[in-house]
């Protein structure tokens, strides 16, 4: 059977076979940090709650979609541990990944690739963030005691052009007919270059139809916040000083990766700080222990320049 595979651009960015081993059993484990369920006295005190607290606070309902993804899932959570300020709604792809994390009646299941599909999900919500991404599988057979490089392909129609173009424009759109107020693309450092060797993974392309979608989503005249990441880790947040810049200008340093449970706290305060709004960025972290973990988002945020 096909594994699911990472794409890592921490490192412009070989796929070693300690990284694809890391990859694939991260992958297997599922990452989850969900209870199985919500017990039932949790999900009446969440729904209460919510409705309480929306009607008190006015509180901001948000769709994270890829919820069942590694940095969706700490989207997803994040917003639920934050219920005075959002109401946090999933979409998942599958029924499985809805029970991953939680199963809710909150997440929604459908394929970005169906617009129809989308409606539900985007009724009503005041912001969208979008984590979803097409996944390279590694294709059979690969050994990694034997050293080499493994091989990747996608699966048919779950292409980038499919995934991360005709899906992310889907996601666009349905909240633009939703009246969204604002909406945060999770993307990838490396889409100045063309020939990055992430685009050449299974012939995908994949960082190129990413940043056609970021295109669409900038000319859509609705506020939004584009978060290039570095190379993603499945470290601790909240202990690195962030930095952000543009152009790819930081895959030129030594500090080009960041912590997944980072990237979910700058798209939650992405909603929150005016300053994040018409901006794109690229985002990475100092190792930790050098520099002083961030903290105030609104003077991050003041940092970025770039519109695109
Ligand atoms: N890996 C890296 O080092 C790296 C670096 C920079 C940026 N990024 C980008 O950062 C973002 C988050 O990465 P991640 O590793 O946290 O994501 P991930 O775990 O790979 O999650 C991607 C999600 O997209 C969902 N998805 C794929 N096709 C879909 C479809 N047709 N309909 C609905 N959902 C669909 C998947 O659903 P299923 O769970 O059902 O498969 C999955 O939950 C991605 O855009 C990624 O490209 C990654």
């Amino acid at each position: 059977m096909a594994a699911r595979v990472v794409l890592s651009p921490s490192t412009c960015f070989p796929l070693t076979p300690a990284a694809l081993r890391e990859n694939t059993s991260i992958a297997a484990r599922g990452l989850s940090c969900f209870p199985r369920r919500l017990s039932p006295a949790s999900r009446r005190t969440a729904q209460s709650g919510r409705g309480a607290l929306a009607a008190a606070t006015m509180s901001s309902t948000v769709l994270v979609t890829g919820s069942g993804g590694r940095t969706g899932q700490i989207v997803y959570r994040k917003l639920k541990e934050r219920a005075e300020q959002f109401v946090g709604r999933g979409l998942v792809r599958t029924e499985e990944s809805k029970e991953k994390i939680g199963g809710a009646d909150d997440v929604f299941v459908g394929d970005i690739r169906d617009a129809a599909a989308l409606a539900p999900a985007c009724q009503g919500i005041d912001a969208l963030i979008i984590l979803t991404s097409a996944v390279p599988k590694m294709k059979p057979g690969f050994d990694p005691s034997k050293g080499g490089r493994p091989e990747f392909f996608f699966e048919d129609g779950q292409f980038p052009e499919q995934v991360d173009w005709i899906g992310q424009k889907n996601q666009i759109d349905a909240a633009a007919a939703a009246g969204v107020k604002h909406i945060v693309l999770v993307g990838s450092m490396g889409g100045t270059d063309p020939n990055h060797p992430l685009n050449s993974i299974g012939n995908g392309n994949i960082l190129v139809w990413k940043r056609k979608a970021e295109q669409y989503l900038a000319d859509s005249g609705i506020p939004y916040t584009i978060i290039r990441a570095g190379g993603l880790q499945d470290t601790a947040g909240g202990v690195r000083e962030l930095l952000v810049s543009r152009d790819d200008e930081l895959l030129k340093t030594e500090t080009r990766t960041i912590a997944r449970a980072d990237v979910a706290e700058v798209c939650v305060q992405a909603l929150q700080i005016e300053e994040a709004k018409f901006k794109a960025l690229d985002l990475a972290s100092k190792p930790e222990g050098a520099g002083a973990p961030t903290s105030d988002f609104k003077s991050l945020f003041s940092q970025v320049t770039a519109s695109f």
